[in-house]
């Protein structure tokens, strides 16, 4: 079903590539300045959004054995993640029910927690085990003093959790039947090469940069070249968009030869055809393919706000199908990885932070997003609608997609 819908995508694609054409927004968006700068509006954003919807907290390659964990701040909530001894995943609110302390801190393999203030233990499981003196302290309700459970969900090699403890929103509903399609990259059988995290501008200036090839070819023009296509079309699934552009050629993995897509039968389409361009999970992640170190790979960047306004960290994450082996691949994709660093923080997020200054002066009242860059159009929709959207709401509004998408 889903490679069904894949090679559909890929064949309007090539149809559009092969007629110099692309799909274009109706009209040219504008969207208020002060949306990027106004600190109020920014932390309704982080509770209405970062806050209250799913998030995708790690590639699954991340925690692959039973017992690894990842403790990780989101927005001033503390989160801990482990992997069962079943398999599954389970996110915690990373807090000792005792007085607070987080449990743990940073990633490792551990079947027990012991909190480092008084010495309380809890099971990876969240159970709490020990209490510290337990005759000094008083008797306690072991069962109801385990760590509070937040809904986590794990789909096509990623890892979702909502850091709302009360959360009734489903995360197969929020993702409207996107993680079937994220799937062909085969992510849950890939591996972890390398990560790092680095700043960024506000949020939102931060992700239109991974929503429009517009402008690849002109700020990316020494990395990327300056006759890198800058046409992108774009598919949705509720608020979360694939953009790729109209080609009917699509480079072979691992060679500079270009495939001509128009002489292929579907069957053959090879899976570098099918996923090309860049993948967005709203409201912070942007995937996109590389091949490097004698592998396919992926670039997974994980964008959180930051302390302020103007900034925000963003996790890069290299995935790759096989670990490479050879001290020249190895070599191969760190070379890959660095570069793409370079892209991001020296283009992408250098440009953004000085546009993010310049919008601070309050001296520009909108921004315009063409009809070329619908994808940047839907995003800030998206964010308008979800950040001003009651609880109940928000219910409504990921049941509908989620029954559009089974349609
Ligand atoms: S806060 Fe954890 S044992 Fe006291
Ligand atoms: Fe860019």
């Amino acid at each position: 079903m889903s490679r069904e819908e894949l090679v559909a995508m890929t064949r309007s694609l090539v149809e559009h590539g092969a007629a110099d054409t692309m799909e274009y927004a109706d009209e040219i968006v504008r969207v208020p300045a002060a949306s990027y700068t106004d600190p109020e509006l920014y932390e309704r954003e982080k509770r209405n959004i970062f806050r209250r919807l799913p998030l995708m907290v790690a590639p699954s390659c991340e925690l692959p054995e039973p017992g690894d964990y990842k403790a990780m701040d989101i927005c001033g909530v503390p989160l801990l993640l482990t992997r069962q001894r079943d398999g599954s995943v389970a996110a915690f609110l990373n807090m000792c029910t005792h007085r607070g302390n987080p449990v743990v801190s940073g990633t490792g393999n551990a079947t027990r927690f012991m909190c480092g203030y008084h010495g309380w233990t809890f099971k990876n499981d969240g159970d709490l085990v020990g209490v510290a003196s337990p005759k000094d302290f008083g008797a306690v309700d072991k069962a109801a003093l385990c760590l509070k459970r937040f809904p986590s969900f794990e789909s096509a090699g990623l890892i979702w959790a909502t850091l709302d403890l009360d959360s009734k929103l489903p995360i197969e509903n929020y993702l409207s039947g996107y993680d079937a399609l994220l799937d062909a990259f085969g992510f849950k059988d890939w591996t972890l090469f390398s990560q790092r995290t680095l700043d960024g501008p506000n949020w939102k200036t931060a992700y239109d940069g991974y929503l429009d090839f517009y402008h690849l070819p002109v700020l990316h023009k020494e990395t990327f070249g300056a006759d890198f296509f800058n046409r992108a079309n774009y598919f949705f699934w509720g608020p979360h968009q694939r953009l790729s552009s109209p080609s009917k050629f699509v480079q072979k993995t691992g060679s500079d030869e270009q495939l001509d897509l128009t002489q292929m039968s579907d069957e053959d389409l090879p899976p570098d055809a099918l996923t090309q361009g860049v993948w967005t999970i709203f409201p912070h992640i942007s995937i996109a393919s590389f091949y490097g170190g004698g592998q396919r790979g992926a670039m997974i960047s994980q964008l959180f706000p930051g302390e302020t306004v103007g900034t925000s960290t963003t996790t890069q994450y290299y995935v790759m199908e096989n670990q490479p082996e050879t001290d020249e691949q190895v070599k191969s994709a760190h070379e890959q990885f660095d570069f793409l660093e370079v892209v991001v923080r020296d283009e992408d997020y250098a440009t953004g932070k000085r546009q993010h200054e310049a919008l601070q002066s309050g001296m520009m009242k909108e921004v315009l997003f063409g009809k070329n860059e619908r994808g940047g159009q839907v995003f800030h929709q998206w964010v308008d609608k979800l950040t001003n959207a009651s609880d109940e709401e928000l219910l409504e509004i990921f049941s509908a997609e989620q029954k559009q998408a089974a349609e």
